[in-house]
């Protein structure tokens, strides 16, 4: 199946099996290219890619997290300099969140910005954090708290490159897929609930894309709609930080944590089919510290949380919380 989907302000993702052997193909790689990927990702998606350029660079930086730093980004401009990187060349990513975020935002900054593509290989990255034009490091503790918007000149989704991922981290993509489908299409959510997901990943993938696409098209910079993104991730936030699950599983829990039966009850069923257990135990010094965590979010304005909420499936609304009501919320 090929699927191309036109996203705001004008370009395209390209979703189809094997399309990582197309890259010179669809993308501008007759020049120096910077391919930026982690030591996680299996190193022939990078080298597939290289294949294809004129004069393609690979850097490896380390998998998690910490790479999305101000020294990682000025080590990567470093190299673009050193190279003789003009502002013809351009930047590709080949992997996760983590090195699309990071990549994108070196290829909005050098030289005031140049070409940038991403190849994202996680289903998180598939699903959500290639459409939009994010780019983000963190700094210290914060998390994106420095970073640009900046449209990829296009999107390359190879399903094949799901087949080294592991598990766990399937599940994480999922839960950014049930909490789009909860909030906005009760046709695709109904489809979850009976699909075999990864028989059927393509057109999740297409549908995630689509629906992430509409939102951002309609609110670039985050003003206001772009928040319904935000489900679930006001509390997943705090759980996040304050236990060992990972962002997705984390999510999973808060948006079971905002929802009300018969929602709920629907929701936990396709989380669970998604390997996500939301059932974790909240004593109260873990409550206590994921509101303090909620407070500090940065999505917290004149003394109120912003949470997204589900009245049915396929419709949300946002109801905001004083601070010192938070404890009421769960
Ligand atoms: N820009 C946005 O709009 C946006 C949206 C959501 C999340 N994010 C960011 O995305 C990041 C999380 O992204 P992620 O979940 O993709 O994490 P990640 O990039 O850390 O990838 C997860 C792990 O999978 C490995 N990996 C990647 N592709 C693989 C493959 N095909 N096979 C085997 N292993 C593979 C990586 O090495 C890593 O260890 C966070 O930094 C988050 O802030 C950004």
């Amino acid at each position: 199946m090929i699927k191309e989907i036109k996203v705001n302000p004008s370009y395209e993702v390209v979703i189809e099996k094997g399309v990582l052997k197309k890259a010179g193909e669809l993308l501008n790689l007759d020049r120096k290219v910077l391919i930026v990927t982690d030591e996680g990702v299996p190193k022939q998606y990078a080298e597939e890619v290289k294949k294809q350029c004129k004069e393609g660079y690979i850097v490896t930086v380390m998998q998690g997290e910490d790479s999305k730093s101000i020294t990682t980004f000025e080590a990567l401009l470093k190299v673009m300099l050193l190279k003789g990187f003009t502002r013809k060349d351009a930047v590709v990513a080949v992997g996760g969140g983590v090195c699309g975020d990071l990549a994108g935002f070196t290829a909005s900054c050098y030289m005031r910005g140049v070409d940038f593509y991403n190849i994202p290989t996680t289903l998180l990255s598939q699903v959500d954090s290639s459409v939009g034009g994010k780019t983000a490091v963190n700094l210290g503790d914060t998390k994106n708290i420095v970073g640009t918007f900046y449209q990829p000149k296009k999107v390359l989704i190879d399903s094949e490159t799901l087949k080294t991922l592991p598990e766990r981290q399937i599940s994480c993509g999922m839960a950014e897929v049930i909490k789009m489908a909860a909030c906005m299409d009760k046709e695709f959510f109904e489809f979850l609930e009976t699909a075999d997901f990864m028989e059927n990943i393509e057109e999740i993938i297409s549908k995630s894309v689509g629906l992430k696409g509409n939102i951002v098209q309609q609110d670039e910079k985050e003003k206001d709609l772009r928040k319904v993104l935000n489900f679930g991730h006001t509390i997943g936030h705090g759980v996040e930080v304050n236990t060992d699950l990972l962002h997705g599983e984390a999510v999973a829990v808060g948006m079971m944590l905002v929802s009300e039966s018969p929602v709920k009850e629907r929701l936990e069923k396709v989380l669970d089919k998604a390997g996500l257990k939301t059932d974790i135990e909240i004593d109260e010094e873990l409550k206590k510290r994921i509101i303090e965590a909620m407070s500090h979010d940065k999505k917290t304005g004149n003394g109120k949380v912003s949470f997204v909420k589900i009245k049915e499936i396929g419709e949300f609304y946002f109801e905001d919380t004083d601070l010192d009501k938070l404890e009421e919320v769960f």
